[in-house]
């Protein structure tokens, strides 16, 4: 029977691979007809992308006469254009061109679009890949609703410095977590494909490296090498391709000196050859003309010939095809062939989208009305909301705090505030006073109703006025329990928002440091978009969460977590540094010839003299209510072959009294090869919920292409050696066990 089963299944699937091939045989087919139609004008008018009139997320260049462009088929895409009406009113121009090339309206719709989601780097803590996919999947619906085609998301740039604001946009310092990260993003946002109205396509960016900025800096220049390109920064675009993700958007760094935007090794080489990606490449915004500024272009006509034959596809706010290419393909200095696999490119997306047989596929007044304000994808919101928070400390069980507590004090800027819980790279709504859950609800629904809640604001986020210091003060001494909140602005992490000092801004670390001294049972909350360095407070506050910027959902997620209806499971996706000092700081670094053992290790101390060598929180920390014990690893085997597979178990018993989650999390260690390798590198995470007292066992099954990494060559292999196996609950608390590959 299974048999059977599974006969048919395979049948099913064959069938549908086959249906696929002839559907894109048939895509083709209309492309090259449309191709041969269009005239050269009306080709690079498809690789040109304006910004709206309504709204701009960059410096925004002559914006000319675009209803006339979009008329004579000189517009392709447009950006920043939202709501069924907008989209409706330049689609109608569109379809007044001569040959009634539907527009694609793309949007960054980073984490949300009505609803707003935990910041990516926040819901990476959570490291649940079903409730992320299910995050985009929402974004997507409600951002289709309103008219969008496409998301400039995810954002999949690996980032190892916190000073850099756009850590907020990604999935942190880890490959592995975030190349998976990438693929549940897309699987999101694509849905199950362009057929229906509720799939947007994905972009992956910034291709490639942008988040290894040289200082943390925004827009800064990359230098590194291919190995480490290709080992650390190109697996999550690789997992976003394998994902199928439509689209790419390149990067305003340049790459060991070529600009990212013109840089034919990653875009034509690696992108579109290697990988066979399909989709097109979008520039950033205005990333071709900023070549000029690189000193790598003369002016926009070179910048633009260098772009097109690099393989960006569509320009974002350049002009620079609109105003050259046909110039350039004149004087052969770009090749028709370039110009029209670009435009192949981009027309078989708007097929695939269904735009050539209903251009207002996305224009619907209804389901727009209906995704607007539908509940259910705030209990989506919230569900990944609460599983974002990290518990970074808890001491003598200060939390969960009780519900029937006599008198709670809520103290700090973050308590009644509401657009700060939005983070960057988010929408102002107009009704959002009255949608978006502060701490301060979020407590009362769930506090008694003889609790008493008291509040003082204390200070501000980034002022350094400390006379509200006294009032709180007061306020937390008259109550039984104090819930501190403190953080960043919704503007101090994001895009050009690089910060040199990543302290709490502000008084706020001298705000907690009066409220801690008092004695009470208090916990700190901290609302940012990076990590930020706080050591007064994590050496001295009895408890701590993290929550990033949470989104709309805020104050619930905050409060399931305070009051234990949820017990918190997020696992940091990045380490937290002690001092900026300590900056770039990642677990995964490679060994040294003199590689210290423990912080008074003075002779092999291969760190400073003045700072420990670890991070104030590795990556991968994050406690629960619960209390979880590793048994010792067994593994299946002391050594297996190449083809064979190796199995690592370990028993994890919740030794406490209260059911709850945790991330049991593998790492490995190539002893000696043939390249230096990481001290520690995450392989496999499993998430367990045990019962109080329960007993589980977990297991990993690895096999040789686990095992793989880049060596001198760029190839990527395995080499048979020694290997050490680590399985814990955080990157720095593991039990260990040693295999080899023969
Ligand atoms: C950002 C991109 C974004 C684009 C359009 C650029 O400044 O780097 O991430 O998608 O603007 O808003």
């Amino acid at each position: 029977m299974i048999r059977i089963a599974t006969l048919l299944l395979s049948v099913c699937f064959i069938s549908s691979l086959a249906a696929q091939t002839t559907a894109e045989k048939r895509i083709d087919k209309s492309v090259d007809s449309l191709l041969k139609l269009m005239t050269l004008d009306e080709k690079i008018g498809q690789m040109n992308q304006y910004n709206g009139p309504w709204a701009a997320t960059g410096p925004l260049t002559n914006e000319g006469n675009l209803v006339g462009q979009i008329k004579e088929g000189k517009v392709g895409s447009m950006l920043n254009v939202t709501g069924v009406k907008r989209t409706r009113e330049l689609q109608d121009l569109a379809m007044q061109s001569r040959l009634k090339i539907p527009l694609l309206f793309g949007q960054d719709v980073i984490h949300g679009f009505r609803t707003i989601f935990p910041i990516p780097l926040g819901e990476a803590a959570s490291w649940d890949l079903k409730a992320m996919e299910a995050g985009a999947r929402v974004a997507a619906v409600e951002a289709s609703a309103a008219g969008v085609h496409w998301t400039f998301a995810p954002m999949v740039d690996i980032a190892r410095d916190p000073r850099w604001g756009r850590v907020m946009e990604g999935a942190g310092e880890d490959t592995y977590l975030g190349s998976l990260i990438a693929k549940a993003r897309v699987k999101g946002f694509q849905g199950n494909g362009f057929g229906d109205t509720a799939s947007v396509m994905a972009c992956a960016k910034h291709f490639a490296a942008y988040g290894a900025a040289v200082g943390g800096r925004d827009y800064n220049s990359v230098d590194m090498s291919l190995r480490q390109l290709h080992e650390t920064y190109l697996p999550p675009f690789k997992a976003a391709v394998d994902a199928g993700a439509a689209t790419f958007m390149n990067s305003f760094n340049d790459i060991n000196g070529i600009p990212a935007t013109g840089n034919k090794y990653i875009q034509r080489d690696i992108l579109k050859g290697q990988w066979k990606f399909k989709g097109f490449v979008v520039s950033d915004w205005g990333s071709i003309g900023e070549m000029i500024n690189h000193g790598y272009s003369k002016d926009n006509k070179e910048a633009g010939m260098q772009a097109a034959n690099a393989g960006s596809d569509m320009d974002m706010e350049s002009r620079s095809y609109i105003q050259h290419l046909a110039a350039l393909v004149k004087e052969g200095k770009v090749k028709m062939a370039v110009v029209d696999d670009a435009v192949r490119r981009i027309l078989r997306k708007k097929f695939e989208m269904g735009l050539f047989a209903d251009p207002y596929k996305f224009s619907n007044e209804n389901r727009e009305k209906t995704q607007w304000n539908n509940p259910q994808h705030r209990v989506v919101a919230r569900d990944i909301a609460k599983k974002s928070i990290v518990l970074l400390k808890n001491e003598k069980q200060v939390l969960p705090v009780s519900k029937q507590t006599g008198s709670i004090a809520l103290i700090g800027p973050f308590v009644k505030a509401k657009s700060d819980h939005l983070g960057f790279w988010s929408y102002d709504w107009p009704d959002d006073s009255t949608r978006i859950v502060s701490l301060w609800d979020g407590v009362k629904s769930k506090v008694s109703a003889q609790t008493k809640m008291l509040y003082a604001k204390g200070c501000g986020i980034t002022e350094l006025d400390k006379t509200g210091f006294a009032e709180a003060v007061e306020t937390a001494r008259k109550a039984d329990y104090v819930i501190l909140t403190v953080g960043e602005t919704r503007d101090m992490s994001g895009e050009a928002k690089s910060r040199s000092s990543i302290q709490l801004p502000g008084v706020q670390e001298e705000l907690v440091k009066e409220i801690v001294s008092l004695g009470k049972p208090t916990v700190v909350m901290i609302s940012a978009g990076r990590p930020l360095v706080f050591n007064w407070t994590a050496d001295h506050a009895p408890a701590i969460l993290y929550t990033w910027w949470l989104g709309t959902e805020a104050g619930n997620a905050m409060a399931d977590v305070l009051f234990g209806d949820y017990n918190p499971s997020g696992k940091l996706p990045m380490s937290f540094p002690r001092t900026e000092g300590q900056i770039p700081i990642y677990y995964n670094h490679y060994f040294t010839g003199r590689p210290a053992k423990n912080d008074s290790d003075r002779h092999y101390r291969s760190a400073y003299t003045d700072l420990s060598l670890y991070p104030k929180y590795a990556f991968g920390h994050g406690l629960s209510y619960s209390s979880f014990e590793y048994s010792e690893i067994q593994l299946s085997a002391p050594a297996f072959h190449a083809g064979q597979s190796l199995t690592a178990t370990v028993s994890l018993t919740n030794k406490s009294k209260t059911a709850g989650t945790e991330t049991v999390q593998l790492y490995i260690r190539d002893i000696t090869a043939s390249v230096v390798r990481p001290v520690k590198e995450l392989k496999g995470f499993s998430q367990v919920t045990l019962a109080a007292g329960e007993t589980r066992s977990v297991s990993f099954t690895l096999t040789a292409d686990d095992l793989r990494f880049y060596n001198d060559q760029l190839q990527y292999i395995y080499e048979p050696g020694k290997f050490k196996l680590f399985i814990g609950t955080s990157s720095d608390n593991v039990k260990e066990a040693e295999f080899e590959l023969k």
